[in-house]
């Protein structure tokens, strides 16, 4: 279990921050408070400290304080910050990274998993301030917890309410603990771009960083399942735990994701493979000449296609494919699952600057035989979270395969 640290911010949410440190005890997590100043004008540090057993940190200048910088010697030993309430300031600060008191301080210091819980008045929660800041929160990998509706202690009827204290815990629990739902099931992921060389130093590639499938490959490691991920040439680091084959072009991505997808229970094609690439690569390097310079390029096979054609009418391998567009992107995404025969296309929107390839954030639609489900901007590791949540759905709708049955 884990030590948490619980950031305690000034609103009146603040007393069932309470209820959260005691919840998290009894899940068997340790909990350090730490109140801002704010805070300490809803709820008295010594209440948690009874709750906690621990000291609470309430100033960053306390004496002693500094003496082993404590927000440095913490921020190595937590597992999880959650800020239980997260005011509209707070929210503020640690988006623009400030660090003017030890609860910034520390989330800037660690690289412990950031949850937030905000909780204010309707206006201000839809204030675009408070959602800009939000929104990078999560595209940083930050988890939030959404507030409630209801009545407000401000008189307002609306959303801002702190969500549950029972809510809360269950959230920062889950996020410790990953369910172990992919424990005994292989995954094949495909991440990252393909280059086509021309010659000994040109190539044509494309602009995939990998970190989408890169994450869904974590993801489903950290649900207990045995991943081999084919990486393509990118500059992202995967995680060590993950059985990675690293692959250049098109043919080798191809013979490296149907060799391994033999065995497989779920395949994820989320790299950009080359449709393209040269006819034949000049063993030497092409010299100018003062002509204008053809290249001719040929088909690539279908990776994806393949493999639904390959699998036919069985139920195995669940297969999911992306579908990279600039326009009409869920009906094209559509066409996509039709024609390649697979289980779930995860449609995106390249066109748009703040989402896919290099970004760290994602916002995408899920489509299956059974609708469209467009989910909201988060961070790729959270796209992830909900691929594998959706996958799991449609893996439990068969039969079981023979290696489990
Ligand atoms: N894909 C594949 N093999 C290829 C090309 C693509 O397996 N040679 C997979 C990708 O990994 C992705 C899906 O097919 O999961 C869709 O790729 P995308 O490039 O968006 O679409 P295409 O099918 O190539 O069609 P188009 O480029 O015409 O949009």
């Amino acid at each position: 279990m884990s030590l948490i640290a619980l950031g305690v911010t000034g609103g009146i949410g603040a007393y069932k921050a309470v209820e959260v440190a005691r919840g998290l005890q009894q899940r068997g997590h340790e909990v350090v408070a730490i109140m801002t100043r704010g805070a300490q004008n809803f709820v008295g540090p010594v209440t948690f400290e009874a709750i906690t057993r621990r000291p609470v940190i309430t100033d960053q200048w306390a004496a002693g304080m500094n003496s082993s910088v404590e927000h440095v010697a913490l921020a190595g030993s937590i597992g999880l910050l959650l800020v239980v309430p997260a005011t509209a300031h707070t929210i503020a600060k640690l988006a623009l990274g400030l660090a003017d008191d030890f609860l910034s301080s520390l989330a800037l210091a660690t690289t412990a998993p950031l949850m937030v819980a905000p909780a204010m008045n309707t206006h201000m929660l839809e204030h675009p301030a408070v959602q800009q800041n939000l929104q990078i929160l999560a595209a940083r990998g930050a988890h939030i917890v959404e507030p409630g509706a209801g009545y407000l202690a401000c008189g307002w009827v609306g959303k801002g309410r702190l969500a549950e204290p029972d809510d809360i815990v269950e959230a920062a629990h889950r996020l410790l603990t990953p369910p172990r739902s992919l424990a005994g099931r292989r995954v094949v992921v495909s991440a990252g771009p393909t280059y086509e060389d021309l010659d000994p130093v040109r190539y044509i590639g494309n602009r995939s960083s990998g970190k989408m499938g890169i994450a869904i490959a974590a993801e489903a490691a950290r649900r207990g399942a045995v991943v081999t991920l084919v990486l393509g040439p990118t500059s992202t680091e995967p995680p060590a735990e993950l059985d990675i084959v690293r692959v250049r072009s098109a043919a080798d991505m191809h013979a490296a994701v149907l060799g391994a997808s033999e065995t497989a229970d779920v395949v994820v094609m989320a790299a950009a493979v080359a449709d393209y690439t040269p006819a034949s690569v000049e063993g030497e390097k092409i010299k100018k000449g003062d002509a204008d310079l053809s290249l001719r390029l040929v088909r690539t096979p279908d990776i994806l296609r393949e493999l639904g054609a390959r699998r036919g009418e069985a139920a195995w391998p669940v297969l999911v494919g992306f579908a990279a567009e600039t326009s009409d992107v869920v009906a094209r995404a559509r066409e996509k699952l039709a024609a390649k025969r697979v289980d779930l296309i995860v449609a995106n929107d390249v066109a748009r600057r703040d989402i896919g390839f290099e970004a760290d954030a994602n916002e995408v639609t899920f489509v299956t035989a059974e609708g469209d489900e467009p989910l909201p901007l988060a961070a790729k590791t959270s796209v992830a979270a909900s691929l594998w949540d959706r996958v799991e759905r449609l893996m439990a709708s068969r039969p079981l395969p023979a290696a489990a049955s």
